[in-house]
Formats: C-alpha cells, sequence, structure tokens
C-alpha cells in the first residue's frame, strides 16, 4: 500500500450509470484510482438509470467496458471482486422528483453503517438537456444544503452559448454554492497539461523569456484522427468551435499565457486563468473572416478506409453547415501578449491525432555565421506535446560534425515514459480524485466559463449568419482546409506539424 492520505468516505451517484461516459471513462478511471490504493476506505458507487440492471448484471457490464477501455485494459489484477462490493446500480426515472428519495435513503443507511458522514458526490453523466431539470431535483434534498461535503460534477457541454450558460449558472448557484458545483473541462486533469504549471513556475529559466519580447508567435493544434464516433446528434448541436475551442483549447491557451499565480490556491489559479480570457482582443463580427476558418470534412478514404462525408453521418443533416473543423487567431491584449498571434486549430478526420502547443522564439537579433552555414538555421522553438505522445521538446542550432561550420536545428526532449517508465494517470482519475478531496483548481468556474463563451460568441453569430460557400472543404487524412493555411500564411508563418 502507498504511502499517501486517502480521501474522505465518499458516496458516488452516477447519473447516466448505464450512459457511454461511465462505461468508457468514469468507471475505468475509479477502478484505476481503486487498484493505485487511491479509493477513500469506505465509498460506495452507485450507477442510476432507467436501465433494468441488477448490481450484478451492471458489474458486469462495467467490467467489459473496463476491459476495452481502461489503461490497465490487458492487465490480470484479480481485484475487480473487491472493487464490485462497493458498486450498485439504481434503477430510477431522473425525471420523477418522488423517486430521490431513494438517494437519500442509500446515504442515510452508508452513513450508518461507516459511523460518519460522508462526502455525497452527484455525477451528471447525462444529455444536456436533462442537467437543469436534474440539478433542480437534487436540489430539493436536504442533503444538497451541506456545502460542505455535498457536490456536484457537471460534463461539458456547459451551455450552448453565452446566454444558456449564464442562465444553467444562474439556476446551479441557486441551490448550490459555487464551491460545491464541479465544471469539468477533462483536458485540465491530463499529466502534461498540469505539467505546463511545473514547467514554467518552478524552473528559473522559461519564465523571463516567456512574452512577446522572445516569442513570436503561438501555436495549439487539438487535431483528432476520429470522426464522429456515432455522435452525429450530439454533434449536429455543437460543432468544432463548440465542442473543442470554446473548453478545451481555450483552457490550454489560459495555462500557456496566465500570470504566474501567487499561490496554488485553486481560485488563484482561476483567477489568473480568466484574466487571461478577459484580456483576449474581441473579433469583431465583420472581420470575423479575417480571424476564423471554419471546415467541413467530405467523404474519402482515412487510413486506408473509405469513410462517408459529415453530410452522409447518421444524425447529420444532408445539407448540414456544421463546422468540423476551426482555425482562429487569438491576440492578448496585456503587457505579456501584446502583439503575439496565437492560432489555434481543431478538427475531425485529420492526418494524425495529435494535441500540442508550440511557442516559436523570435529570430536571433544577429547572425555572424557565413551565409552558407545558415541554410538550415531555424528560430528556436519550444514545444510541448500533450498527446498520444507526452513530451517537451526545445528546438534550438547546433553544429554539425565535420569541417564545415554548417547549423543544425536539433531538439532536446524530455519524454515522459522514457523518464518515468510508468503510466500515467488518465485525466478523470485526477479529477474524480479532486472531486472526493474537494480541490476545484482544476475545474471550470463560472465566470471562466462564461467568459470563454464571451470569447468565441462573435465568431459563433457570425458563422451561424453567414452560410459557408465551400462546405465540404476538406478531405479525411488530411490537415483541414486551404483556408486554414492562408490564414497562417498571411502572418507568414505556417502550422506546425509534429510529430513527424
Ligand atoms: C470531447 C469532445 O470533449 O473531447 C469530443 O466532445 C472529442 O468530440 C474529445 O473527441 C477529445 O478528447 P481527447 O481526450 O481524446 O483529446
Amino acid at each position: 500500500m502507498q504511502d499517501h492520505k486517502r480521501p474522505p468516505a465518499s458516496v458516488l451517484f452516477i447519473f447516466g450509470g448505464s450512459g457511454d461516459l461511465n462505461y468508457r471513462k468514469l468507471s475505468p478511471a475509479l477502478y484505476n484510482l481503486f487498484l493505485d490504493d487511491w479509493m477513500p476506505e469506505q465509498f460506495a458507487i452507485i450507477g442510476i438509470g432507467r436501465s433494468a440492471y441488477t448490481n450484478e448484471t451492471y458489474s458486469a457490464h462495467l467490467l467489459d467496458g473496463i476491459s476495452k477501455f481502461s489503461r490497465r485494459k490487458g492487465e490480470q489484477n484479480g481485484h475487480w471482486d473487491a472493487f464490485s462490493q462497493h458498486l450498485s446500480f439504481l434503477q430510477m426515472d431522473a425525471e420523477n422528483a418522488e423517486d430521490y428519495e431513494a438517494i437519500t435513503e442509500i446515504v442515510k443507511t452508508k452513513e450508518q453503517e461507516w459511523g460518519q458522514h460522508p462526502n455525497v458526490i452527484f455525477y451528471l453523466a447525462v444529455a444536456p438537456q436533462l442537467v437543469p431539470s436534474i440539478a433542480q431535483k437534487l436540489g430539493r434534498l436536504n442533503l444538497c444544503s451541506d456545502t460542505h461535503s455535498t457536490r456536484i460534477v457537471i460534463e461539458k457541454p456547459f451551455g450552448h452559448d453565452l446566454k444558456s450558460a449564464h442562465e444553467l449558472n444562474a439556476l446551479l448557484t441557486r441551490m448550490f454554492s459555487e464551491e460545491q458545483i464541479f465544471r469539468i473541462d477533462h483536458y485540465l486533469g491530463k499529466e502534461t497539461v498540469q505539467n505546463i504549471l511545473a514547467l514554467r513556475f518552478a524552473n528559473a529559466l522559461f519564465e523571463p523569456v516567456w512574452n512577446r519580447n522572445f516569442i513570436e508567435h503561438i501555436q495549439i493544434t487539438a487535431a483528432e484522427s476520429v470522426g464522429l464516433e456515432g455522435r452525429g446528434g450530439y454533434y449536429e448541436q455543437s460543432g468544432a468551435l463548440r465542442d473543442m475551442v470554446q473548453n478545451h483549447i481555450l483552457q490550454l491557451l489560459c495555462m500557456v499565457a496566465m500570470e504566474a499565480p501567487v499561490s496554488f490556491d485553486a481560485n488563484e489559479i482561476r483567477n489568473k486563468k480568466v484574466d487571461v480570457l478577459n484580456a483576449i482582443r474581441p473579433i469583431s463580427k465583420d472581420k470575423v473572416h479575417e480571424s476564423a476558418v471554419r471546415g467541413q470534412y467530405s467523404s474519402g478514404w482515412m487510413k486506408g478506409e473509405r469513410v462517408v462525408g459529415y453530410r452522409e453521418e447518421k444524425g447529420v443533416n444532408p445539407g448540414s453547415n456544421t463546422d468540423t473543423y476551426a482555425a482562429v487567431k487569438f491576440y492578448i491584449d496585456n503587457w505579456r501578449w501584446q502583439g503575439v498571434p496565437i492560432y489555434v486549430r481543431t478538427g475531425k478526420f485529420l492526418h494524425q491525432k495529435t494535441t500540442q502547443i508550440s511557442l516559436q522564439f523570435r529570430q536571433a537579433p544577429h547572425y555572424a555565421f557565413p551565409a552558407e552555414s545558415a541554410e538550415t538555421w531555424r528560430p528556436n522553438r519550444l514545444t510541448i506535446s500533450i498527446q498520444p505522445e507526452m513530451d517537451i521538446r526545445i528546438r534550438f542550432q547546433a553544429k554539425r560534425p565535420g569541417q564545415t561550420m554548417t547549423l543544425d536545428p536539433v531538439e532536446m526532449v524530455f519524454n515522459y515514459d522514457s523518464a518515468y517508465g510508468e503510466h500515467a494517470p488518465e485525466a478523470y482519475e485526477t479529477l474524480l480524485l479532486d472531486v472526493m478531496e474537494g480541490d476545484a483548481t482544476l475545474f471550470m468556474r463560472a465566470d471562466q466559463v462564461e467568459a470563454a463563451w464571451k470569447v468565441i460568441m462573435p465568431i459563433l453569430e457570425t458563422w451561424e449568419h453567414r452560410q459557408p460557400q465551400d462546405f465540404p472543404n476538406y478531405a479525411p487524412d488530411s490537415w483541414g482546409p486551404n483556408d486554414a493555411d492562408a490564414l497562417i500564411a498571411q502572418d507568414g508563418h505556417s502550422w506546425i506539424n509534429l510529430p513527424k
């Protein structure tokens, strides 16, 4: 057993207990926490749904998901029986207020059994339209007035636009205090994302050059090689800008661009991040075409397999103008970043799955080497690969061995796997543990979510009112539409496609 403090006794209710998120992500994460001795000494996990599972069939269903999706899927570990003792299924209709009494009863039983009042966590892994009504019904339970130990976890999408996000926040805060509300952005739980803070603020080397005096531009890419994966109904209402930029990508941007926090207090970190969002230069609606590009994939070939175009996908309108690709150029109007363009892009069915952040440094102020030594000369670059590679690389010039002074760009690489040789926990493991511990640092505060919506609203509204003329405009297995190359080329740059 490892030497660390475990969270206090907890009862976790998972609404959407028979759904996909629980099957693929939450249960594997909880089981991994159990295997790593991070679950509380006393805990219960109750899946809630309308399906007719018994505790046994429910446990078998979750084990099936774990065998397919856990980071330990190939490992025989023999602890499932012990873990499944803590699992049960509550069949109930989340729309029926009377059914919620069963929740109070379960908590009372556990309280008596354990001799202490546990944390009570409600995880809403349900379709977004169900969130308000479930939250309202939960809010009527006495349990929820306990602001110290009762928490509610809300998955994205958090609202559909600024107005709906604001309304949802208002509704939630009528029943729960802000410290009880944990809004998930799973990118914040990724090891490599958390490491951005360590890289920036635990080293004296980087921070002095982390500004407009040294950095020429920044790129953030979150490319996916998968398509809709059967989520046509959801995606049709969303699109790439809402699905990825409003949340994951803007969060990455905040981590890269924020000022140094004074402490690691949850609100201090979140204050510094919200400052970044508030400093992003508003994009005026008549200039959206200069700062943002949208795309939609056609039919074609993806890694040797024939795939249908977005408009032929199940659940998608054949004339749909939903974006499956988005690229945006942002500026941050503050002392640190004035004038430094930040290019972000994301898309489905792109050539390679890769999430990475690159900071391109300015050119050396004077170049004393002979012209012929400089043919391959490149400016310095720092790249943080979030996934699937997990590394940090710095590009610099070196002299190629030999009798001539020829310079080559080379890389210094820190790689997680080779440095630590162990599996990093999945984002959901980190985030679920934080919820049980009541640490909100990696969760989105109400004002952050709204500030992020505010940033993208001009683009969303313009795209909604101006139909694209060229959809579909990129082929599967490509790097997106040509216009996205033009967006960055107009400033003399090109997209960085790493790893090779
Ligand atoms: C989700 C989006 O939030 O993030 C999905 O809804 C996307 O469309 C997913 O595929 C990407 O997450 P990850 O961790 O695979 O990069």
